[in-house]
């Protein structure tokens, strides 16, 4: 497979992926996280597909396009090692639907931080919630679903509480 498939292939899963999730969730009142805003394309996508439920973004540095961009109440800035467990420490396991999307190129460096982030991404779920990422994650009491139609195997994962 060249770059370009696996590049179409995780755009098209990433999608699929959370189009099922913010479908399934959308009964659910607590908000939705987005790990790592990068371009602002998926933030986008979830802010034109989302009714009633508040988009909180975790990244380090805002680097988005403007129209991808949260506003200031909404965008937790710094590393999110930090700011995670901060976030859990005020408002408690309340979000319905966490998008994690915080990889680069190396692929042992996002097993590794899958590894990390894991045990800091978990505890915000409420019950029924779902955790879409685009790398494994090593989750210890949430499960693994199964993908919707259109998502390729291996380019995303979702997980629910
Ligand atoms: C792959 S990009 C996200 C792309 C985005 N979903 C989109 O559709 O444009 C990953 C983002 O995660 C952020 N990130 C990675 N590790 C982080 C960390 N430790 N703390 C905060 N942000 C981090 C990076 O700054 C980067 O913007």
């Amino acid at each position: 497979m060249s770059r370009l498939d696996i590049f179409i292939d995780r755009m098209v899963s990433q999608r699929a992926c959370l189009d099922y999730a913010i479908a399934e969730t959308a009964h659910m009142g607590g908000p939705v996280y987005e790990l790592g805003l990068g371009n602002g394309r998926t933030f986008h996508h979830l802010r034109e597909k989302i009714r009633g439920r508040e988009i909180f973004v975790f990244e380090r540095a805002i680097a988005s396009h403007p129209d991808s961009t949260p506003d200031e109440d909404h965008a937790i800035l710094g590393e999110i090692t930090e700011t995670l467990p901060a976030r859990l420490a005020d408002a408690g396991p309340v979000a319905s639907l966490i998008h994690a999307d915080l990889g680069g190129h190396n692929a042992a460096k996002n097993v590794a931080f899958a590894k990390t982030m894991s045990p800091l991404i978990a505890p915000h779920l409420a019950p029924g919630g779902l955790v879409i990422s685009s790398d494994r994650m090593f989750f210890e009491d949430l499960e693994e679903m199964p993908l919707p139609s259109g998502a390729v195997q291996g380019r995303c994962f979702i997980y629910r509480r």
